[in-house]
């Protein structure tokens, strides 16, 4: 597989300012961990009432280092406010320096038809009302996402300085890689993710660098700990990818080993 030129172009560190979008729990927890470790200011959203024990234990550890911000990416409203909220405590403009698109869902696997088909078992078929409900978090949220949170960026000196918006998209979304079908919903959600974020990249090209990111199999809450690899090892990954980026690397999609996903 092709392999990303992880020249580190971008290092985090006391300087960074970065939001992690769904943050309660698997690889968003770990980012926030990592990120924090880097001495990096970190912005961790929970979707709940109130943050989760993990993130209180964090917050009481890191106190100024880490903000806790509700927000929820299905709520169009939830998002605009969180965005005022994170302005207001910061009295003006955080100048964020990198987004981290992590929240996602991979909802009822619905197959075609309800029979086994190519080697899956039998599984009730997939509904539209479960596909709109993956599309509502998958795609829409990190658009919804981008359209209250960019704005908040730091905006760039020069191209070596842009800040970067990382969104967390799956293989299971590469029509190349979908030798086994099903998973509609999750599979379209990603799928149309990626454009998204194509398109963001575009509109975006003079103020932030936009790129996809996959984070392997990971043993968390959404594979029922299934996986090749854990959440340290895809998060220390994709972090060396967020690194290589800045505003004059092309829109790529990569995973935690620098490997090139095919579309
Ligand atoms: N694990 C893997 O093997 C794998 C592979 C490829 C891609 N991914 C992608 O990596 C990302 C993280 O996956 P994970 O394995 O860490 O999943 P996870 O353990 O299920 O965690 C998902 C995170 O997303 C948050 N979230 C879900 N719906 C949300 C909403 N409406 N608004 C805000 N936050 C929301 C969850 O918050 P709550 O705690 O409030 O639910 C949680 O923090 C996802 O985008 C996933 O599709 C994972």
């Amino acid at each position: 597989m092709e392999k990303d030129d992880q020249t580190p172009r971008t290092p985090l560190g006391a300087l960074s300012r970065v939001l992690v979008v769904g943050s309660s729990r698997g690889i968003g927890l770990e980012f926030v961990k990592q990120l924090l470790a880097k001495e990096c200011l970190v912005v961790a959203t929970y979707r709940g009432e109130s943050p989760g024990e993990e993130m209180q234990k964090l917050k009481a550890k890191y106190g100024e280092k880490l903000e806790l911000l509700q927000l929820d990416v299905k709520d169009e409203k939830s998002v605009a406010s969180a965005a005022e909220a994170l302005k207001a405590r910061f009295k003006g403009n955080p100048e964020l320096t990198h987004i981290v698109h992590n929240a996602g869902i991979y909802g009822p696997s619905g197959s075609f038809d309800g029979k086994p088909r190519s080697g899956r078992s039998a599984a009730p078929a997939v509904t539209k009302q479960s596909m709109m409900d993956v599309f509502e978090v998958n795609t829409v949220g990190p658009l919804l996402v981008a359209q209250s949170f960019v704005p908040l960026l730091k905006k760039p000196k020069s191209p070596q300085d842009y800040p970067i918006l990382a969104i967390l998209t799956s293989k299971v979304g590469s029509v190349d890689d979908n030798g086994s079908g099903g998973a509609y919903a999750y599979r379209a959600s990603k799928s149309a993710c990626n454009i998204v974020a194509k398109s963001l990249f575009n509109d975006l090209r003079d103020e932030a660098a936009v790129f996809l990111l996959h984070p392997g199999y990971v043993r968390t809450d959404m594979t029922n700990g299934q996986g090749l690899i854990n959440a340290d090892e895809s998060v220390s990954g994709m972090l060396r990818a967020i690194e290589a980026t800045d505003g004059s690397t092309p829109f790529r999609w990569v995973d935690y080993k620098a490997c090139l996903i095919p579309w």
